[in-house]
């Protein structure tokens, strides 16, 4: 893939010292008015960790994301990137180290493809012939044809848009990959593809991944871990196998228990249908072997 131009280099840092997190919040709030949007959230991520946020609407998820690439402010606590104070950071260097792909597309519609793609790299001033290979390497990397570098975006489908915003978050090689709903509005085919492919993704390029989603069942799916949360705090934080086999607060429980009921279900007709398979099976077979009998009786009779 792409060239070797310093301005598409993956940034140097936020330089994690090997003990630091790739991410780390401490008692992070943030109020509007009266609702605490965050309310005292402790989270840390390690690096190359996949993390799922799930929670209801207004729980605080896209809040949690924008304070970690700085697009929020918390009014207190603490928010750390590879062990630096988000705050410190220069805010172009920190829109290089961590890719973000917002809720619902949000493609620039006057832009191409490609520019769409190329803006934090051609932000930070690399060349347009160098800009032209990478564009095409990160089409090939989301799994798109090169010539739609040259489209505009109304004229791909919802999904191929989807995989163009995680190009563009991608474009300029980040540690840190942050998604919100990325795979919203989808069809669910189209949905788990784009999620396994991504998955992919964040395992070749070795990305530490928070991605929000209220499909509990994709983030049981795709995350080595999920954060639950509820009223701008933490409520659940573990694996998706202990999740699922049952928790403590009810609130958590009531949201496994749908995916988990219907995996059961799901299990069950597969059963079933692979006992319908060897009844037919066996059937046919039978069926065959009168069929053969009565052949060998006919021969014999003419004979
Ligand atoms: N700029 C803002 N001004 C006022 N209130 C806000 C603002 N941004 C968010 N909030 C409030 O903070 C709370 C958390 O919002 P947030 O967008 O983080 O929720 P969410 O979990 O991402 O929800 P959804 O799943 O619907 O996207 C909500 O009650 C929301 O109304
Ligand atoms: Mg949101």
């Amino acid at each position: 893939m792409p060239p070797s131009d310093e301005s598409l280099a993956a940034p140097a840092a936020p330089a994690p010292t090997s003990k630091s997190a790739a991410i780390e919040l401490s008692r992070v709030s943030k109020t509007y008015g009266e609702a605490a949007a965050l309310n005292g959230v402790s989270l840390s991520i390690r690096r190359r960790q996949f993390v799922a946020l799930v929670g209801g609407s207004g729980a605080g998820k896209t809040t949690l994301l924008k304070t970690i690439n700085a697009l929020i402010t918390p009014d207190s606590g603490s928010v750390k990137v590879g062990g630096r104070e988000v705050a410190t950071i220069e805010p172009s260097f920190l829109r290089r180290s961590i890719g973000y792909v917002f809720q619902g597309v949000c493609l620039f519609p006057h832009m191409t493809v490609g520019e769409n793609i190329a803006i934090t790299p051609r932000r930070g001033g690399a060349p347009p012939e160098a800009l032209a290979d990478h564009v095409e390497g990160l089409l090939d990397l989301v799994g798109l044809p090169r010539e739609f570098a040259g489209r505009m975006p109304d004229a791909l489908s919802g999904g191929q848009q989807q995989r163009v915003g995680v190009a563009r978050a991608l474009a300029a090689k980040p540690p840190v990959m942050l998604m919100d709903e990325p795979f919203g509005a989808l069809d669910p085919v189209t949905r788990d593809g784009l999620g396994n492919d991504f998955r992919k993704l964040h395992n070749k390029l070795r990305l530490t991944t928070v991605m929000v989603t209220h499909d509990v069942m994709e983030a049981a799916l795709l995350a080595d871990r999920i954060v639950v949360m509820d009223e701008g705090r933490i409520i659940a934080d573990d694996t998706p196998a202990a999740l699922l086999a049952g928790h403590a607060d009810k609130r958590v429980k009531a949201l496994f228990e749908t995916p988990r009921r219907q995996a059961g279900r799901v299990a069950r007709l597969l059963v079933e249908g692979e006992a319908g398979t060897e009844a037919d099976n066996e059937l046919e077979a039978s069926a065959a072997a009168r069929e053969d009998e009565a052949a060998d009786k006919e021969g014999g009779d003419d004979a």
